[in-house]
């Protein structure tokens, strides 16, 4: 995912460009770049590696008007020449570009043809090229002309030389938010409000290849047939500031503290006298006869644990389909499919919603960014009103799934024992309160590059998402697997440098569980515990143990998972790892 940004108004555009790029950085930050107009000349600078590298090399000091871009690599290598923006060959056009465009070598040959001469190995420069060669003198009309031989993705933003009171820009299937202030001085572009930098801004919303004029304060929007269109504006809250650190090291830490919170906020109202009432479900599930979740990463990890709640609460046949495969699969009909993403733009689980629609399925998404496109896409929607998660690796949003989907499990099952989760928060806060120990475990670990992760029954996707959160930022290789199945073949990596992290706090399992580690440890295995206060026998067996909190096993992912979270962050710290924006990642994949 990349994330785009432009401006225009009254404030230093480059200065203000910047600002944008710093709160979009999380989308993706293999390269930065900006371009602007500045005494009709149209000035571009860009850089491999994060915005710090391109402040550095900027070779101009204010601009009149500006567009940047923060990108995650898809088609062509990190290098200088393919970061954004691109500029077409006569240096008149520059444009950012944040999705995929299919037909790109296709396009790219053709105009090739025609004499067009690319520089760089991108799917981008196929669209500036082609709204350079429909320019005749509006820019609008260039890029509404070039739009329908697309194919694919994007959110575009585009300035020209000869138009140095405008930027135009489109999107399809991409998000792209515009804002302009009620004074008409300046407005915004960015992938996501998050970066309107607290401005309180109108904002709209561009519907698929319509296309904006986007002026000092001022946005003019045309249909695909050039037809001047009203677009209904939303007001940004005056209090919607730019996420920060709070004083935490990294977002991540911070995220993961604010759990006791926003599982609170993800339960809070939705329970009344007993029973479960979501505010957002405009669905009547009453007749849900099974469940298919549809999710990636994390998400799927979070509906596995789903699926566990709707069977053993609601007693509901339910299952996962990773959102990649699920599109492959024959979904029985009167399935209630439960699109699962936190960001609301993974491009897998988005292409998913939209095959299986079109099957007729009704879809119901759990979602943390209202506004997002997979909210336009489904029947309904559930938020996790966690607040923004800026970390590349989930975590409160992992919590909060979980708990969203207690309560929809409760709800189906007509059923309000809510009393254990309401304990949840506690036990993370005692979680947290442990937080020295578990980094001392961590620390002691970090000389492994190998681990097995092991649980059964619902720690079973607890230790893969606690092997998921410890690859993605250590970068080591952590392994997931269901306790029953190491004895079948993995067993034979088992030794005296490959440590097992075991999730014990399943109490329906423990015993099996116990069997499997004493076959671990008689190969040498380092162990250490993941375990309930009251199995005060693991000691016998693990070298170490964090202990956690006791409770019902359908809520035992929760302090599990959090334990699992700081172990990664402390082992990730240890190592020397950019934590927040790992290597190679971007907080949503808005590619398949
Ligand atoms: C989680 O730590 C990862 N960053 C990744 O697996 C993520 O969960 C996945 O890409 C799905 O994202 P989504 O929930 O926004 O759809």
């Amino acid at each position: 995912m990349c994330g785009i940004f432009g401006y225009i108004g009254e404030d230093d555009a480059l200065n203000t460009c910047i600002l944008g790029l710093e709160q979009l950085e999380y989308r993706g930050y293999d390269s930065t770049g900006i371009a602007g107009i500045f005494d009709g000349n149209l000035q571009i600078c860009k850089e491999t590696g994060k915005l710090a590298n391109l402040k550095q090399r900027l070779t101009f000091k204010t601009l009149q008007i500006a567009i940047g871009h923060t990108r995650w690599a898809t088609h062509g290598k990190v290098t200088t020449a393919n970061a954004h923006p691109h500029n077409d060959s006569q240096r008149t056009i520059a444009l950012v570009h944040n999705g995929i465009i299919e037909n790109w070598e296709e396009l790219r040959d053709q105009l090739k043809k025609e004499g067009f001469v690319f520089v760089t190995e991108t799917d981008t420069e196929v669209i500036t090229q082609l709204v350079s060669k429909n320019y005749k003198g509006s820019l609008v009309d260039a890029v509404q002309t070039a739009l329908p031989f697309l194919k694919g993705q994007f959110a575009i933003a585009l300035i020209h030389k000869d138009h140095p009171d405008q930027i135009v820009a489109s999107a399809r299937n991409c998000p792209l938010s515009i804002g302009f202030n009620d004074t008409q001085t300046e407005s915004i572009i960015s992938s996501d409000l998050h970066a309107f930098l607290g401005k309180p801004l109108n904002v709209i919303f561009l519907r698929d290849d319509e296309v904006a004029k986007v002026e000092r304060g001022k946005v003019s929007v045309f249909d695909k047939n050039l037809a001047r269109i009203a677009k209904k504006l939303d007001k940004l809250d005056r209090d919607f500031k730019s996420p920060s650190k709070e004083g935490y090291e990294h977002f991540m830490l911070k995220e993961i503290y604010e759990q006791p919170t926003t599982i609170q906020k993800a339960y809070f109202g939705r329970v009344n006298d007993g029973c479960v009432l979501f505010e957002d479900l405009v669905l009547d599930l009453s007749a849900t006869k099974n469940v298919w979740f549809i999710g990636c990463g994390t998400s799927a990890h979070a509906a596995a644990i789903g699926g566990n709640f709707f069977e053993e609460i609601a007693e509901i046949p339910a299952q996962v389909e990773i959102a990649s495969e699920a599109r492959y699969r024959m979904i029985p009909p009167g399935t209630l499919v439960v699109a699962m993403s936190q960001s609301g733009e993974t491009a897998d689980v988005l292409s998913a919603v939209r095959e299986i629609k079109a099957k007729g399925h009704k879809i119901l998404g759990i979602c943390n960014v209202k506004n997002s496109t997979l909210t336009r896409e489904v029947d309904a929607c559930i938020f996790l009103n966690a607040g923004p998660e800026i970390s590349v690796c989930s975590t409160k949003a992992f919590t909060s799934q979980i708990t969203v989907l207690y309560l929809l499990a409760l709800h189906l099952a007509k059923k309000g024992d809510f009393d254990a989760l309401q304990l949840i928060p506690q036990h993370i806060q005692q979680v947290l309160e442990n937080a020295l120990w578990i980094e001392e475990k961590a620390k002691h670990y970090s000389r492994y590059q190998n681990f097995f992760f092991m649980g059964r029954r619902y720690m079973y996707p607890t230790c893969l998402e606690a092997a998921l959160k410890l690859k993605e930022i250590s970068y080591v290789n952590a392994v997931g697997y269901l306790g029953g199945e190491i004895k079948h073949g993995p067993i034979a990596l088992i030794d005296e440098n490959c440590p097992v992290l075991a999730f014990l706090a399943n109490s329906q399992t423990e015993s099996k569980m116990m069997g499997n580690l004493q076959e671990v440890k008689a190969r040498g295995a380092p162990i250490l515990a993941f375990a309930p206060k009251h199995l005060s026998s693991i000691s016998t067996i693990a070298d170490d143990v964090i202990w956690l909190p006791d409770t019902i096993d359908p809520l035992s992912p929760f302090a599990s998972t959090v334990a699992g979270q700081l172990f990664a962050y402390f082992m990730a710290k240890t190592r020397k790892c950019d934590i927040d924006q790992p290597r190679n990642l971007a907080k949503s994949v808005t590619v398949e």
